[in-house]
């Protein structure tokens, strides 16, 4: 990289552990790059009971703000000051901002990055059009049922393999959050609008067989894996005829906000973020 770095120069990053393979330092800073800031995109990789210390420490403008991923989205809710509504909902922070006065702000743009995704890769889809079905129980799931709640979905069926987290979630968000266990996917597939993989299977190699077969024509099926990019599900759900919306328009679209948010303008338009995320990724995505 041939910027230079001035005293002036603005920070922010991401914190995650493991941070290495995070796709968030190329994209914002081939966005500041574009659009000519003075500032950084930094990863940090916060031993896993330090988060707290870590967060503490970086209070009153050191830096401008900090994306959170895995393991930390629950302890960045609890350092936030002021939380959002769909990140209060989502039970989980994603984007901290380090206010001036030393009070944080946690706000959540993975439900934004979802919905943006669907609207990239399905224009048409309305996610007040029909039951969405989201499959997984855990952190990455509740988010994406707290994005379509807000939205005005209908109704939202967590499926996941341990009935008990489904409830879990279902209980945490309240109507139209529903729960059940995998056994029953089948018919919470028969009239969904959307059909969303939130579940870790494909990232530690295992295969997830979905009643894919049981959804209707008009189903869109969206995966959040996405090495590969056209993970099993995907390809599956193609052969079917079925719309599908794939994991890294959500990883590129959440990033969106998130500089808004610590840089005060839209990220260039000019830069394939896409691109350089599939380049970056290398020949098996
Ligand atoms: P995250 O916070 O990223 O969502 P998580 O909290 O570990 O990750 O949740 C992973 C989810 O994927 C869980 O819902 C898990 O199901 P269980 O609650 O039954 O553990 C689901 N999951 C992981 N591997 C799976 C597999 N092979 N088949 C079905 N579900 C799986």
């Amino acid at each position: 990289m041939s910027r230079k770095i001035t005293g002036a120069t603005l920070v922010a990053g991401v914190a995650g552990a493991p941070v290495r393979h995070s796709l968030s330092p190329p994209i914002h800073n081939a966005w500041i790059e574009a659009a000519g800031i003075d500032a950084v995109y930094v990863p940090f990789a916060p031993r896993g009971d330090n988060f707290p210390r870590f967060a503490d420490g970086l209070r009153g403008g050191a830096i401008r703000g900090l994306n959170v991923t895995v393991p930390f989205k629950e302890a960045a809710l609890s350092v936030s000051d002021e939380v959002s509504e769909r990140a209060t909902l989502a039970g989980a922070v994603n984007l901290l901002i380090f206010n001036e006065d030393g009070s944080t702000t946690g706000d959540n743009t993975d439900g934004l990055g979802l919905l943006a995704a669907f609207a990239a890769q399905a224009p048409d889809y309305d996610p007040k059009s029909g039951p969405v079905v989201i499959v997984g129980a855990g952190g990455a799931a509740r988010g994406a049922a707290a994005a379509f709640v807000l939205a005005g979905a209908p109704e939202v069926r967590i499926v996941n393999r341990t009935l008990a987290k489904a409830e879990l979630v279902a209980t945490a968000l309240g109507p139209p959050v529903s729960g059940c266990g995998l056994d029953d996917a089948a018919r919470a597939f028969t009239d969904a609008a959307a059909v969303i993989n939130a579940t870790s299977a494909g990232l530690v190699g295992e295969a997830l067989d979905l009643p894919l077969e049981a959804t209707p024509a008009s189903a869109i099926i969206m995966d959040m894996t996405y090495k590969p990019l056209e993970t099993q599900l995907l390809a599956r759900a193609r052969t079917l005829q079925r719309r599908t919306v794939d994991g890294l328009e959500m990883l590129v679209r959440q990033a969106v906000p998130s500089f808004e948010a610590f840089f005060g303008q839209a990220p260039p338009t000019a830069v394939d973020v896409r691109g350089l995320c599939l380049s970056v990724l290398g020949p098996a995505a």
